[in-house]
This record gives structure tokens, sequence and C-alpha cells, in this order.
């Protein structure tokens, strides 16, 4: 794809390392054309090594307005905040309660309301209030962190599951039938319109999984990163070489 790159790092670590690295570089050029700088965040467990890169390390953290930064979640768990499940929690205790960001930019998903769909509702509205749009119009995050499931997922969005067709909603509350549960989600039209998108991908036991998204027949319906084709913005997978062993590039 256009404006799509694979960059092969020795470990996770150093994974993270260019992660924080890219990070900083793309608040620094998009705050000097703009007053405020929109990331979304992942979850699950790749993402916590550069969390705490970002917030350990004074040659990262000293570098970051974190005051200009808002925080979106590209998907989370239906779990109360405080649940060891919720991805919110997960960058609170490791990044967000050790930097200097502002509560109200902190845009978590009210994850304690026990109708999903009203979670979803309310989380497309807060994002259409913070970037001053209207129903159908699709926002430009600034930077969108991603990772995928051995499954070929990622965000929230599974394989087979209803929130892959999603064509109008920013925000989807897609049911999980092997996880029994809900998860909240944002959609391929705004995960798409995203600025900059860096899939974090670490592990052997992601290499088969990351061979068939890149080099594999494309059915998104069966490996939905493979929905992830920026509209105008510039893609970048971050691999590390156990991730990377089966790729042919
Ligand atoms: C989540 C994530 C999800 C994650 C993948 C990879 O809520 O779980 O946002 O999309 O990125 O499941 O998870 P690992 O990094 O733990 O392998």
């Amino acid at each position: 794809m256009a404006n799509s790159e694979i960059i092969v790092l020795e470990d996770a670590a150093a994974l993270s390392y260019k992660a924080a690295e890219i990070f900083v570089r793309c608040i620094s050029e998009t705050l000097s054309r703009k007053p405020q700088f929109s990331i979304a965040l992942s979850g699950g467990s790749t993402p916590k090594t550069l969390f705490s890169l970002l917030a350990e390390d004074r040659s990262f953290k000293n570098n970051i307005p974190w005051e200009k930064l808002h925080f979106f979640w590209g998907d989370e768990r239906h779990v109360p905040p405080e649940d060891a499940q919720s991805n919110f929690r997960m960058a609170h205790e490791i990044l967000l309660s050790k930097i200097n960001v502002r509560t109200e930019n902190i845009h978590r998903m009210g994850t304690e309301q026990p109708d999903a769909g009203k979670v979803a509702e309310a989380y497309e509205q807060e994002i259409q209030k913070f970037f001053h749009i209207t129903q159908g119009q699709v926002p430009v995050i600034d930077f969108n962190l991603l990772g995928i499931g051995t499954d070929g997922h990622t965000a929230s969005l599974f394989p087979g599951t209803e929130a892959l067709n999603e064509k109008r909603r920013l925000v989807a509350a897609n049911w999980v039938e092997k996880l029994q549960s809900h998860r909240l989600t944002m959609t391929a039209p705004l995960l798409n319109n995203a600025a900059t998108v860096v899939f974090l991908v670490s592990g052997q036991g992601k290499a088969d999984i990351l061979h068939q998204i890149l080099e594999g027949a494309y059915q998104p319906d069966l490996l939905p990163a493979q929905l992830i084709r920026p509209t105008g913005g510039r893609l970048i997978w971050l691999v590390d070489q156990a991730a990377a062993s089966r790729l042919t590039v």
C-alpha cells in the first residue's frame, strides 16, 4: 500500500523505543500546525513497554507537552474502569498517572454503563463534541496505536463480527461470541481516517497471523486487521524480528 511501511526491530524493547521516537516526532510535527494532539490508545499487553518508556524515560517524557495531548481509546472491554481487564486502567496505571496530563483531556469510554450500546453512543458523541463535528462526519485522530490478536483482530474488530461492516458509526458495541461479551471499538471508517496509524506487533506467537495479514489473500472478515488501510494518512507496522520471522519481504 502507498504511504505504508514495515519496520522490523530487533526485539520488544527496540520496538517500543522506535514507537516512542515516532510518537514524539509526530507530536512535534502536528503541534507545529495546531494547538492540540489526539491519540487513540490500544489495549492488550504489547503497548505496556511503550507506555512505561514514555512515563519513565526522561528523554521522551520531558520532550512531550503532555498538557496538549488528548487521550482516546481505540477499543475497550465492557468492564468498569477499575477492573483488571480495563484498557483504561492499564494505561492509567502505567502512563497517565505518571505524566502531566489534564484530567479533562482523558476521554475514556463510560464502560461502567451496563448497556454497551449506550456506551458506544455516548463515546461517539464525546468524539463529535471534541472534534466539533456532526453526524456523518469522520474526524482525523492524529495518532492511532493498534495491535493484532493471534486471530487477526485489531482494536475490537474480531473475525466474523458485526462491527466489521460498520460504514456509518464511529464507535460500535460489538458482540464477540467467543468472549461471550460486548467489546467497545472504534470502527474502520474512524480508524482509517487517522493521520498516523502505528501497529505494534511483537513475539513469535504473532508470526503466522502477521504473515497472513500482510502477505496472504485479502479476507478482512477472517483477518480484520486487513481493514486498516488509512484513507489519507500513513500506516507504519512496527514489528520485532520474532513476529517478522515468517514474512518474505
Ligand atoms: C485489546 C486490544 C487488542 C489488542 C490485541 C493484541 O483490548 O485487547 O486493544 O486489539 O491490541 O488483542 O493484544 P496483545 O498485545 O496482548 O497481544
